[in-house]
């Protein structure tokens, strides 16, 4: 790091602290707690270990930068603090539930911030793009996942951060989130780099669905690293899925039911097709041939021809 993104860490370490100090500790965050404790039904350790905030809008962070004599520049660099056109400054994030974004060593590089209006649009807003936050480098509790993974043997990739933490709850801590984006290679080589081993275990939706889908297909050009899909049933996510059914059962899908990129495919492409009719058979058929010339590993896909013609 040079010295302009050792300050941007370093206030985003201030920022981080601030905000988990209000939500545990002032009544201004009463709203958001009770929200994380009795709706999110997170503990206060829980909430700690993943450093999460709050930023009230009673609050200023600007003016809180501004008495510890934070230069300006490096406040509107950071991406915490924005200038409105008349001049003025305003916190980006006010009103949200904060997560810290950490790099692959533990430095907090940036935050995603989640509202608790229903209303409101955007649910997660990130930071912008800095000299430290670079969102398609990044996944979230990569740092602490990839040494959880040296025991593990695997990563598990969850689309959102409470999922991440819902597997932490049920004991998994080599979970991790690409943040709502597709899969970059650069995501994907930290990966490779740190397992031979990837469950996918995106929302059980059709958005989660054909998320997996584009994943497997990005993973293509990673051949060495080993594939394996979790559907969370009911169209749920994982942290859905553990509030019903708690952290035990949550566990067990992840560790135990989960497919080959073979089958999923299987059923995936029978999506939005009714295999009674010919054309849309073929058009299955085809599409799943397709699958299986581009993924070449002719034990699973000897099964998978058996499968099709047993069907
Ligand atoms: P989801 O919509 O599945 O959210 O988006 P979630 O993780 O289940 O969040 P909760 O449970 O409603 O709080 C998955 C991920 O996509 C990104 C976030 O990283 C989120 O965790 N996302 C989603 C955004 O960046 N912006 C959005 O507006 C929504
Ligand atoms: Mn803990
Ligand atoms: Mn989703
Ligand atoms: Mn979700
Ligand atoms: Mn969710």
């Amino acid at each position: 790091f040079n010295e302009n993104e050792l300050k941007l860490i370093e206030l985003n370490k201030q920022a981080s602290e601030i905000f988990t100090h209000l939500l545990l500790n002032t009544d201004l965050s009463t709203n958001a707690l009770k929200y994380l404790l009795e709706e999110r039904h997170l503990s206060r350790e829980t909430i700690a270990d993943f450093q999460l905030g709050f930023l009230p809008s009673q609050w200023s962070l600007h003016d809180f930068f501004e008495e510890k004599k934070i230069p300006v520049e490096t406040q509107l660099e950071s991406g915490i603090i924005s200038q409105y056109d008349d001049g003025s400054f305003h916190d980006v994030f006010s009103n949200r539930i904060m997560f810290p974004l950490k790099d692959s060593y533990g430095n907090i590089v940036g935050f995603s911030g989640r509202t608790l209006d229903k209303n409101n649009s955007a649910k997660y807003i990130n930071s912008k793009e800095t000299a430290v936050f670079k969102k398609s480098k990044l996944l979230y509790h990569f740092d602490v996942a990839k040494q959880a993974a040296k025991v593990s043997q695997k990563l598990l990739l969850l689309e959102g951060y409470l999922d991440v933490i819902a597997a932490h709850k049920a004991g998994i801590d080599y979970g991790i989130a690409s943040m709502g984006t597709s899969l970059t290679k650069d995501q994907l080589q930290l990966i490779s780099r740190n397992t031979p081993k990837l469950t996918i275990a995106y929302d059980g939706d059709s958005a989660g669905q054909s998320a997996t889908w584009r994943a497997i297909e990005e993973i293509k050009n990673f051949p060495h690293l080993q594939l394996e899909i979790v559907t969370i049933p009911n169209q749920k996510d994982p942290d859905e899925y553990l509030q019903r059914n708690g952290p035990d059962a949550l566990k067990k899908i992840f560790e135990e039911d989960s497919t080959s990129i073979n089958d999923f495919a299987f059923e995936y492409l029978k999506k939005g097709r009714n295999l009674e009719n010919v054309g849309n058979l073929s058009d299955y058929t085809n599409d799943l041939l397709n699958f299986l010339n581009e993924h070449p590993d002719p034990i699973a896909n000897d099964l998978t021809l058996k499968k099709l013609s047993d069907q």
